[in-house]
């Protein structure tokens, strides 16, 4: 083999090629066949071990030389594509500075979905967690463990949708409150309790003010000593919270519920101030939910000792205190889905609600 002179040949070539790679792809495939483990260098290298001492002395250093500069080569050439590379990106992304600034995002989170989120931000930081239960809810959720015996009058009340009878002529239905979430949290959960169920409730009843579809809030706290103070206490921290007031003034009337005893109604003293309403001030009384101490025949119907741990309970409408709170009147609306009134009435899904800087 004429030895150097292959190797002069072998230079030029591959000089000559890395100078035309036009981009580092092609690059790096030069470098793989030419410095690669099984590379023409890199063979050439290895065949060193076959010659006589003399023809080494001559090759090594010829070949060394060789790796070295076409290495150099290829590391210059790298430069040189990556630079262009970037010029050309620069070339093409220049952002242009006069443009507007980016728009408003155009949806907005409807008021049901804005008060929803308020009450968990509420009730979180007084260390509640959110519940939740099915839509489609059976006999013994709804009504029976609820204290709501066969038969009860109090029943018809709900203008319940049934499904049809199954085969062992029991029906399901659509739940008409969130209270069987506090039987679902009690027949799963171990006391202490602390949640809060909101959701969709159905009732078969259509007017200003009644949706056949609608949202309610549960509150359940179950413990050794939770009493009507506490039950007190708590909504009336609720209330400002959410009304973002420090005067309240509440007064609870004595009401019925099945499955509390005692039962209350919470007023809260208010004014109206266009569609929507100032609570604290004023001299009217609005009822604002439903309240009382669990009765015994709930706590035992979850298999828990109604002499061991005693708790309250209450439960409001979302949709209502959203229309008293941002004043849309009409509670159809909220559900026609017009989006000239969500975006008025709506909220960005930008700044969302917390204790800190504020809920609404
Ligand atoms: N479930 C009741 C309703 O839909 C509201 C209610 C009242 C819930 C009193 C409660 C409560 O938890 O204690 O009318």
């Amino acid at each position: 083999m004429s030895g150097t002179d292959d190797i002069k040949a072998l230079e030029a070539e591959l000089t000559a090629a890395v100078a035309a790679a036009g981009d580092e792809a092609a690059l790096e495939t030069l470098r793989v066949e030419a410095l690669g483990k099984k590379g023409r260098i890199s063979l050439m290298m290895r065949s060193l071990g076959q010659m006589s001492p003399e023809e080494r002395q001559v090759m090594g250093p010829a070949l060394n030389g060789l790796k070295d500069r076409v290495a150099d080569a290829i590391a210059a050439k790298k430069t040189a594509l990556e630079a262009a590379a970037l010029d050309a990106r620069l070339a093409t992304e220049r952002a242009d500075i006069s443009l507007p600034p980016r728009p408003e995002p155009k949806g907005a989170l409807h008021p049901v979905t804005q008060v929803m989120e308020e009450l968990a931000v509420i009730f979180s930081d007084m260390g509640f967690a959110v519940a939740e239960g099915p839509d489609v809810e059976d006999d013994f959720h709804n009504f029976t463990a609820l204290n709501f015996p066969e038969g009860h009058p109090a029943r018809d009340t709900h203008d319940t949708f049934f499904f049809k009878p199954r085969a062992d002529g029991s029906r399901m239905l659509l739940r008409t409150h969130t209270s069987p979430v506090q039987i679902r949290t009690l027949m799963n959960q171990k006391p202490p309790i602390r949640i809060i169920a909101p959701g969709r409730v159905y009732r078969c009843d259509w007017d200003q003010t009644h949706t056949p579809m609608f949202h309610q809030v549960e509150g359940l706290v179950i413990d050794k000593e939770a009493h009507m103070g506490h039950l007190k206490g708590l909504l009336m921290d609720f209330v400002a919270a959410f009304f973002e007031t420090d005067e309240v003034e509440a007064r609870f009337r004595p009401h019925h519920f099945p499955f509390t005893e005692p039962s209350a109604e919470m007023d809260v003293k208010y004014e109206r101030v266009g569609d929507a309403v100032k609570v604290g001030s004023g001299d009217k009384w609005m009822e604002i939910l439903g309240c009382g101490m669990v009765h015994p025949n709930v706590i035992a119907a979850c298999g828990l000792d109604p002499d061991e741990y005693q708790g309250f309970a209450w439960g409001m409408g979302v949709d209502r205190l959203a229309m008293l709170k941002y004043g849309a009147p009409d509670l159809r609306d909220y559900f026609a889905n017009d989006v000239r009134w969500l975006s008025h009435y709506g909220f960005s899904p930008l700044l969302q609600a917390n204790l800190a800087t504020g809920l609404s």
